[in-house]
């Protein structure tokens, strides 16, 4: 079992190296993400193992097929970055559906609390010794209604913290369960003071933070994005803000995150004029898809992927954690008769 292992960083390779030996994998850790120019790498071995913005379009999937490439494992729970329909029937795809949610959830929290009570800026004056107060004022979070857009574990974790800091909960789901409080998305847009998204980016939910559901929002309305970039509208989002509709942005996600994020940019010009200006903006907070990086996720992952691996190779049926493009869809899905996709 020789698998290409792309977009590797430091702590991928800790993490890994425990189960690779346990286990009994073979793994070559590369630097670049997988995509067209790259794929070349993955000649020679019998799967690759790819994270958040490797690009596995139909052209990398075709070119992967073509060099013997019987799967891909995502090291991730979010899959809009592989092209199911194109790999269907040739490459077998793997996830890591949970991993910690709490990590994820607690550093939504984590931003949003950090730009409400501007404790980055209180931080970065104390070290001057500026014990100026003024611009530092916050707003109580207790008593405050917050909308969760997606209750599966990561929302599900969030709404937990909120409700323990005194919060109204108001929740919308595509899917909805029987035992929150769900609205229409319109309610959630209408009654939100602060609206955190925890759902997939899927066609229907790309772009669901634009302008026209930003025109509906209260004013001075915090937004929480820890899910994928392209759930919302960056340049509705800067307008909003620049309107001072939106009182607060808290990103750890960013649709045009692939060529920028986890990589140190400090010494070259940023070509991206909307990311400057959020990252200008004094209520807009963005850290650089983190919200995983926890202990305890990073050895979940490595525990997870590598037993996807084994289970793979030994030609396991009805593997949970593996996925197509018919996941879930009861007449063509085969993973819920456990069987493998195909
Ligand atoms: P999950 O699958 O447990 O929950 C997703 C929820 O979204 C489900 O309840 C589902 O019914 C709902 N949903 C699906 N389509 C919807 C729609 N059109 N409108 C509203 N709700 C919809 O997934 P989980 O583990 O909670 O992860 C959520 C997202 O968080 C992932 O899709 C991923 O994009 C993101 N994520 C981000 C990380 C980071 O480091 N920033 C790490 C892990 C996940």
């Amino acid at each position: 079992m020789k698998v290409a292992f792309f977009d590797t960083k430091e702590y991928d390779e800790i993490a890994f190296k425990k189960f690779m030996e346990e286990r009994n994998i073979e793994i070559k850790f590369f630097e670049p993400k997988l995509n067209i120019d790259t794929v070349d790498l993955a000649k020679g071995y019998d799967a690759v193992c790819i994270f958040v913005n490797d690009d596995a379009n139909e052209e990398v999937i075709n070119k992967l097929y073509e060099y013997g490439i019987k799967a891909i494992f995502l090291r991730c729970a979010g899959f809009n970055n592989v092209d199911t329909k194109a790999c269907f029937g040739k490459i077998h795809v793997y996830r890591v559906p949970a991993y910690s949610p709490y990590a994820v959830a607690e550093h939504a929290m984590a931003l949003y609390m950090t730009n409400n009570r501007r404790i980055h800026k209180a931080y970065n004056r104390t070290r001057e010794y500026n014990f100026s107060l003024a611009g530092l004022t916050g707003n109580d979070m207790h008593g405050k209604t917050v909308g969760v857009i997606g209750t599966g574990r990561i929302g599900r974790c969030f709404i937990n913290i909120c409700q323990g800091f005194g919060m109204n909960v108001l929740c919308y789901d595509a899917f909805p369960a029987n035992d929150l409080n769900y609205v229409s998305l319109d309610e959630i847009f209408e009654k939100s003071d602060i609206i955190s998204l925890h759902c997939p980016l899927t066609p229907e939910t790309r772009h669901l933070i634009n302008k026209d559901s930003i025109k509906k929002m209260k004013k001075g309305v915090a937004i929480i994005n820890t899910s994928r970039g392209g759930l919302i509208d960056a340049q509705a989002l800067l307008d909003g803000i620049v309107e001072r509709k939106i009182g607060s942005a808290c990103l750890d996600v960013y649709e045009e995150e692939a060529e920028l994020f986890y990589e140190d940019k400090s010494g070259h010009i940023m070509n991206d004029d909307t990311l400057l200006k959020l990252i200008a903006m004094p209520n807009v907070i963005i850290t650089s898809h983190q919200a995983f990086l926890t202990h305890e996720a990073l050895e979940n992952i490595a525990d997870t992927t590598t037993q996807n691996i084994l289970s793979f190779f030994k030609g396991e049926q009805g593997n949970a954690n593996e996925l197509c493009y018919h996941c879930g869809n009861e007449q063509n899905c085969k993973k819920l008769r456990k069987e493998k996709c195909f």
